[in-house]
């Protein structure tokens, strides 16, 4: 096997890389005056075995575009078999019509992905488990909660809470809590599908006097996070910090979320961001030795 680091996940390709011990296929790109790109591969991938390692973080359909010339181009050029590990899958979210007539856009994508000849896909904490079985080549989510809740566990905060923000983060803080040890709870969330406002309550979360972990997918804008932090504040939570595998953090969602109250907020490189400081490289090399 040999990997293609793309793009949007130069570092964390050249870790995977690293970890496998084995080559790396440079790719060219560039982004052209009128805004469209332009990928090019500097090395064979003729009878190779490729793992392209691509997220999907802001610039969205940009960065889903080159993994999609990346895939199509080392198909072409004769690879035997092409992995897509896209980290962090756009559009998850749209993953039905909430609203009559919307795109269900995830279904979009997926279609993509198979049209460009992937043969194996892999992603991490994806929105929501049933999107796999949408694929009609393997697929797969792993989870960074684990390692997240590690990385929490050695900023000494062993026997916290762990917390969903919501009712679709519940696996996630149930899985944080087998490491932290403290327990786990969750928030209840409903988003007004017009308007995108959120309200939040706690439910039966006994927060005071406690340290506590949110553990949830996505930061996007932070009005998630931030608004779990002041309820958990507002209920007498001691230290409270907060984790996500997909730290997307638009405009000016990490001052929103501290200034609620947070005293940390972490995420992983499958969106590389000034929070990232637990790599999924180890977890990423794991599953690509089990597949060759
Ligand atoms: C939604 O259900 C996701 O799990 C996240 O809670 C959400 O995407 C976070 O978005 P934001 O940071 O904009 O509140």
């Amino acid at each position: 096997m040999i990997v293609a680091p793309g793009p949007a996940s130069v570092s964390l390709g050249y870790r995977v890389a690293r970890e496998l011990g084995v080559e790396v296929v440079r790719v060219k790109f560039k982004t052209f005056p009128d805004g469209e790109s332009y990928i090019r591969f500097l090395d064979p991938v003729e009878g190779e075995d490729v793992a392209i390692i691509q997220s999907t973080h802001p610039p969205q359909d940009t960065n889903l575009l080159r993994l999609l010339l990346m895939s199509k181009t080392a198909k072409r050029l004769g690879a035997r078999s092409v992995v897509a590990v896209v980290p962090y899958l756009a559009y998850a979210r749209q993953d039905k019509e909430f609203l009559e007539g919307e795109a269900v856009s995830v279904d979009v994508v997926i279609g993509l992905i198979e049209a460009s000849g992937v043969d194996e896909f892999l992603t991490f904490d994806i929105h929501s488990m049933d999107i796999l079985e949408r694929f009609s080549i393997p697929a797969k989510s792993l989870s960074a909660i684990p390692a997240l809740a590690e990385h929490v566990r050695t900023m000494g905060l062993s026997g916290a809470l762990s917390v969903a923000p919501d009712e679709g983060a519940i696996g996630l803080a149930k899985a944080a809590a087998e490491v932290l040890g403290g327990g786990w709870s969750w928030m209840r969330k409903e988003r007004d599908r017009v308007t995108g406002e959120i309200r939040m309550w706690l439910e039966e979360v006994e927060a005071s006097g406690r340290d506590v972990a949110i553990f949830d997918d996505i930061v996007s804008t932070g009005g998630t996070m931030a608004r779990a932090v002041s309820l958990l504040k507002s209920a007498g939570a001691k230290r409270v910090v907060c984790a996500c595998t997909h730290p997307l953090l638009v405009g000016d969602a990490l001052s929103r979320i501290l200034g609620a109250g947070c005293d940390t907020v972490i995420g992983t490189d499958c969106v590389p961001s000034p929070i990232s400081v637990v790599s999924v490289s180890g977890l990423i090399a794991e599953e690509l030795r089990r597949m060759v």
